[in-house]
């Protein structure tokens, strides 16, 4: 047992904020098919006049859609570089100038010295580091902050509100990374900001006929950030991870794995909302129920509703993985529930990518 301080000690993901090419509709869109409440904007009447950002959340889950209102700005060359997609994935801390000082040191490479925004509610103390592709961590102090959202943000509190669908936190995110760099990476989070590696897949467990990836992932001190990476590996077609690189145009998050803890609920709610799900085959819960054994839910509501199943040594996991959320086939999410389990659903890993096959097929891109 290690006895290291954790140097970067981290209290959750703070937000998400993704670059888009209509942030208004993005924002409506999540509200209404995810069920996120409206929380902050920022835009022209807050006094920004180079972008228009507005702030979602759902229990702990804050997501931020973000549009450039000019040409020529870095966000608009982002978006046509890689369509819509994950820019800042914001870690809640207790010390932003330390953080920043302490993963520049092991080799971070600096995105933004720690900045002090203030306004009538107090401060937030940010700072940055670069991390895969064109991702950024932003490390968030906001024990001074009595604010909605952030300073420069106002809140947003529109008539139009939906019901949320249970979903409670980031369970996961998972970066996808070029030929050969998932270990850079790996090494990236274990020296620059002290993760640990806790589970390793290579091809043999991840391999369908067609396409193969390996993964390794990474969580630190306290568990409540763990970022598994992918690479691509060899198979006879294209690979998925491929597939998202091309359209990505480089590295970059794959997923957003969010908790509920009544999947039944929570899948069956975002199907009404029109969100799409990746198809699992009757045949899959043929067999299911030998390799996962006694569960507590009825296996019949979860066939109805495509949920998939998984065990490890210490319990039982719920998932379902939905069809990439804009027109690139690049970024989607996973939705999960842990009845003990805390691995990432290995034994699905075949059903899904024959799913995923299916739709790589329909696109001409395998
Ligand atoms: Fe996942």
């Amino acid at each position: 047992m290690s006895t290291d301080k954790d140097f970067l000690p981290i209290n959750g993901t703070d937000y998400v904020e993704f670059y888009v090419g209509n942030a208004k509709q993005a924002a409506y869109y999540y509200q209404t098919a995810f069920g996120f409440q409206p929380l902050a904007y920022s835009g022209l009447e807050t006094g920004d006049k180079e972008k228009t950002s507005y702030a979602l959340r759902q229990d702990k889950i804050t997501f931020v859609f973000t549009t450039p209102l000019k040409q020529g700005t870095d966000i608009g060359r982002h978006i046509d570089l890689h369509g819509d997609g994950v820019k800042y994935i914001a870690l809640w801390v207790d010390d932003a100038k330390f953080s920043f000082e302490e993963t520049t040191k092991r080799g971070a490479k600096p995105y933004m010295e720690p900045q002090v925004k203030k306004d009538e509610h107090g401060e937030v103390v940010v700072s940055g580091i670069h991390t895969y592709g064109e991702t950024i961590h932003l490390f968030i102090e906001r024990k001074n902050y009595k604010g909605v959202f952030l300073p420069g943000f106002k809140e947003w509190n529109p008539d139009y509100k939906t019901q949320e669908v249970g979903l409670k936190y980031v369970d996961h995110m998972v970066g996808n990374v070029g030929w050969g760099e998932m270990n850079k990476w790996v090494d990236f989070y274990a020296k620059v900001m002290g993760f640990k590696q806790i589970i390793s897949f290579d091809d043999k467990d991840i391999s369908t006929e067609y396409t193969a990836l390996m993964s390794k992932v990474m969580s630190n001190g306290n568990g409540y950030i763990k970022f598994p990476i992918n690479e691509p590996a060899e198979g006879k077609k294209k690979s998925q991870i491929e597939e998202y690189i091309d359209f990505y145009n480089g590295s970059g998050v794959q997923h957003v794995a969010m908790a509920t803890d009544n999947i039944i609920y929570t899948i069956n709610e975002l199907r009404k909302r029109g969100v799409e799900f990746l198809h699992v085959p009757d045949e899959y819960y043929e067999t299911v129920t030998d390799r996962v054994g006694e569960i507590d839910e009825d296996l019949e509501v979860l066939k109805d509703l495509r949920i998939l199943i998984d065990r490890d040594n210490e319990g039982y996991l719920l998932q379902l993985f939905t069809k990439p959320i804009q027109d690139r086939p690049t970024v989607f999410y996973e939705i999960i529930q842990r009845k003990g389990a805390k691995s990432f659903g290995k034994g699905n890993f075949k059903a899904l990518f024959e799913a995923i096959e299916l739709e790589q097929e329909n696109r001409g891109t395998l």
